[in-house]
Parts: structure tokens; C-alpha cells; sequence
């Protein structure tokens, strides 16, 4: 994304244009941003060779997942929906792990009947449930064992997975106990130990605690796990002044624990795949000026992007055309629902802005259109991608028609 000429473009299309052909909001992605980001993923672990399996639950769209498939990656899906959506996005079964700690008995046996890699169990009964699976369809199962390694990941509190008052995973003492039932299991092959301990972290600290964590458990039960699989969580620079998750010293720990214990790694990263690659299209509907605050009313609202009202998220709002004139006051930027939180962003100054300008919401590809409601009964928001200096619609926009049948 760049400005030429004061024009913004992305991959070298011109946003305004893109604007005039598919309306607003429009969720649209670059190929290159996503083709970057899975390079630069694989390179800042090149020493380890792992698999890894995009997180769906970050950005399902088909044609998306298609691409990250074509580039290498498995996925990490956490239902039986996004795992039919990597199925059909010819991602290979064999590159599929399914983690969640509520999958039901007909989602297991789907995961089973599809011969995916891999199910990360959260929970005895969920073993127990695995098992019974597997007599049914007769079939040995691959599960790995989700560790809460009570860590904290330094992030925003309600994105946090690792801690022991969280519901993810199970605590070490559990683990070793399951890890000796499954050595015993004709119904079970107990491939991997896995753990996540949060999203958009961006200190590196966190993550080597977590390796100690999961070294203890490998000491203390003396299993020789074929996967250890770390789970994502790499952060990404939403804000131009972020530092950036020390990859370096993450990776060459990770490199050291796998010659140690002669196993290979399995990553489950969503966020720093699509995360940056994804931009809000929008139009200002109305800009209403109060005393303090001008309020810039744009077409898109909470209901497409959430996260801005679920977490306080920061997201850098754009405009299509720079222009030098600046204002000095308070700009709210918010939306059309009927919602205080209904509010993307609040700045003490902007450029002059007027009715009609368009803007851009940026880094919205990962947790974006995903998190997206009829709230309002509004409609779903297209998708386009920009791939090679063309456009394409990946999904169409939502009909009222089809929301009210
Ligand atoms: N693996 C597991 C087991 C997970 O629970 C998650 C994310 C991931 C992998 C991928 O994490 P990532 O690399 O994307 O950080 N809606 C929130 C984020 C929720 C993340 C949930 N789990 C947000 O918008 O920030």
C-alpha cells in the first residue's frame, strides 16, 4: 500500500477506483502483502522446517485459503465448518489440525472420517469421546495434548489463553496423567503436545517461559513426542511505533529445545499471515460537527469490524486522497449502528475531510470480516482480493433476501 501522486493505492490499483466499481464496505486484500508475510514466516524459522497450519479462524474466506494452501500451508481449524472450508480449499487432510475445547462427538468423527493429522485434545472427556470415535470407525486416532503452561503472554487481557484461569488446555499435573492413559490406548496414537498461550504477542519472553513449560512436561513423563506444536500468536505492528516480536531469539531457542529432544515442530499462526494484508473500504455517509468533536460517520460499523468495540483495538483509519489542509480538533470516526462502541477510532487531528471522501481501515485481514454480524440487519461486506494487478470479488455481498428467509 502506498500513496502516488497523493492517491493511495494497493498493489498499484488505485483504492478510489476500486471503490467506484465494488461499492463500500468492502473487505479487500493483497496477494502480495499475503505471499510476503508467509516468506517472511517461514524464513524467520527456516532452521526448524515446520509445519504450519494457518489458523482459519482468522480469515476463512475460501479463495484466501486457497492461496495460503497453494503456498505451502496446513491449517488449524477449530470446527466442522472451517474444516470443510480447508477441505474445500483443497488444503491436504494431512496438513489439518483441529483444536477448540468443545469439539462435539459428530464433529470428531467427521475430523476422523476425514483422516485429518492431527486433533489437539483439550480435556479427558474429550479423550474419552476420541476413543469412543475411534472404536466406532475402527480407525486409530492422532491427538495431541493441549498444556496450559500458566504463562502470561503480555497481551490484551481478553486474547490471553495460556493462564490457569483461562479454559484452554489442561495444567501439568492432568497432562502427565493423560499422557499415561494414552500410552496405554490401542484407540489412540499420542503424536503431539501442544500449547498456545495468546494472540497478538509481542514480546518474546512469554514464548521462551512456555518452551520451559512444555521441556518440564517432556522431562517429567519421559514420552518421546513426534510434534511439539507451539501454537501462533505472533503480534503485528498496528501501530507504526510497535516493536517487533523478536523472531531471532524465539526461533534459535526453538532450535535448540528440537535437538534436545529430537522432535519437530508444529505452528498455528493466523494474525501474522493475514493480519496486515487486509484493508476496510469506506465511505464517509455524514461528517456532524459538534462543539469538541467532529464525527465522522462512515459506512461501515462495528458489525463488519469488531474489534475496535470488543477489544479497544487500534486500527489505523486512511485517507483514499492525502490532502495538506489539517484541522485541528477532536475526529471521532464511527459508524452507523446504533451502538456507543460503534466507534473505530478517535484522533486529535485530520486532514480536512469532506462528505463522499473515502476511507481505508487498515490491518483488518486477520479477526476482521471473520468477527463480522447482521447486527442491524446489515449486510455482509464484499471481499476482494488484488492479485497480479488485477481485481477479484472473493465473496459476494450479503442479500437482505437471504438474511430474512
Ligand atoms: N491456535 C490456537 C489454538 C488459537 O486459539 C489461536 C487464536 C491461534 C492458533 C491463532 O493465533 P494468532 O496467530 O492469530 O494470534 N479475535 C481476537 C484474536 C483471538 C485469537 C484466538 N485464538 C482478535 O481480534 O484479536
Amino acid at each position: 500500500m502506498n500513496y502516488k501522486k497523493n492517491k493511495l493505492h494497493i498493489e498499484n490499483i488505485l483504492v478510489d477506483r476500486v471503490i467506484k466499481k465494488f461499492g463500500t464496505p468492502t473487505y479487500c486484500y493483497s496477494y502480495n502483502q499475503l505471499k510476503d508475510n508467509i516468506l517472511k514466516f517461514k524464513n524467520n524459522f527456516n532452521n526448524i522446517n515446520p509445519l504450519i497450519c494457518f489458523a482459519v479462524k482468522a480469515n476463512n474466506n475460501i479463495k484466501i485459503l486457497k492461496e495460503i494452501g497453494k503456498l505451502g500451508l496446513g491449517a488449524d481449524v477449530v470446527s466442522r465448518g472451517e474444516l470443510i472450508a480447508a477441505l474445500d480449499a483443497k488444503i491436504s487432510p494431512n496438513k489439518i489440525v483441529f483444536s477448540g475445547v468443545g469439539k462435539t462427538y459428530e464433529e470428531i468423527l467427521f475430523a476422523s472420517q476425514k483422516k485429518i493429522f492431527l486433533i489437539n485434545a483439550e480435556s479427558q472427556s474429550e479423550i474419552k469421546t476420541i476413543v469412543k470415535v475411534a472404536k466406532i470407525t475402527k480407525r486409530r486416532i492422532n491427538i495431541g495434548i493441549r498444556l496450559n503452561p500458566d504463562v502470561d503472554a503480555e497481551t490484551i487481557k481478553e486474547i490471553t489463553t495460556g493462564k490457569n484461569s483461562n479454559k484452554f488446555g489442561l495444567n501439568s499435573s492432568e497432562v502427565i496423567k493423560l499422557i499415561n492413559y494414552c500410552k496405554t490406548s490401542k484407540f489412540i496414537n499420542l503424536k503431539c503436545l501442544s500449547v498456545h498461550i495468546g494472540s497478538q504477542i509481542l514480546n518474546h519472553k512469554p514464548y521462551l517461559k512456555m518452551l520451559k513449560a512444555v521441556q518440564k512436561i517432556i522431562d517429567k513423563s519421559n514420552y518421546q513426542f513426534e510434534y511439539i506444536d507451539l501454537g501462533g500468536g505472533m503480534g503485528i505492528n498496528y501501530r507504526d511505533n510497535n516493536k517487533e516480536l523478536n523472531y531471532n531469539r524465539y526461533s534459535l531457542e526453538i532450535h535448540k529445545f528440537i535437538k534436545k529432544n529430537n522432535t519437530k515442530i508444529i505452528f498455528e499462526p493466523g494474525r501474522s499471515i493475514i493480519g496486515n494484508s487486509g484493508y476496510l473500504l469506506t465511505k464517509i455517509i455524514y461528517i456532524k460537527k459538534t462543539g469538541k468533536i467532529n464525527f465522522v460517520i462512515v459506512d461501515a460499523g462495528m458489525n463488519d469490524l469488531m474489534r475496535p468495540a470488543l477489544y479497544k483495538a487500534y486500527h489505523k483509519v486512511i485517507p483514499s486522497r492525502k490532502t495538506k489542509r489539517k484541522i485541528f480538533k477532536r475526529h471521532d470516526f464511527v459508524g452507523p449502528v446504533c451502538e456507543t462502541t460503534d466507534k473505530f477510532i478517535s484522533l486529535n487531528s485530520y486532514q480536512k475531510l469532506n462528505e463522499g471522501d473515502n476511507i481505508v481501515i487498515c490491518d483488518v485481514g486477520a479477526y476482521g470480516k471473520v468477527l463480522s454480524s447482521n447486527y442491524n440487519l446489515r449486510l455482509d461486506a464484499n471481499e476482494i482480493l488484488i492479485k497480479n494487478s488485477k481485481v477479484f470479488r472473493i465473496r459476494k455481498k450479503g442479500t437482505l433476501q437471504a438474511l430474512l428467509r
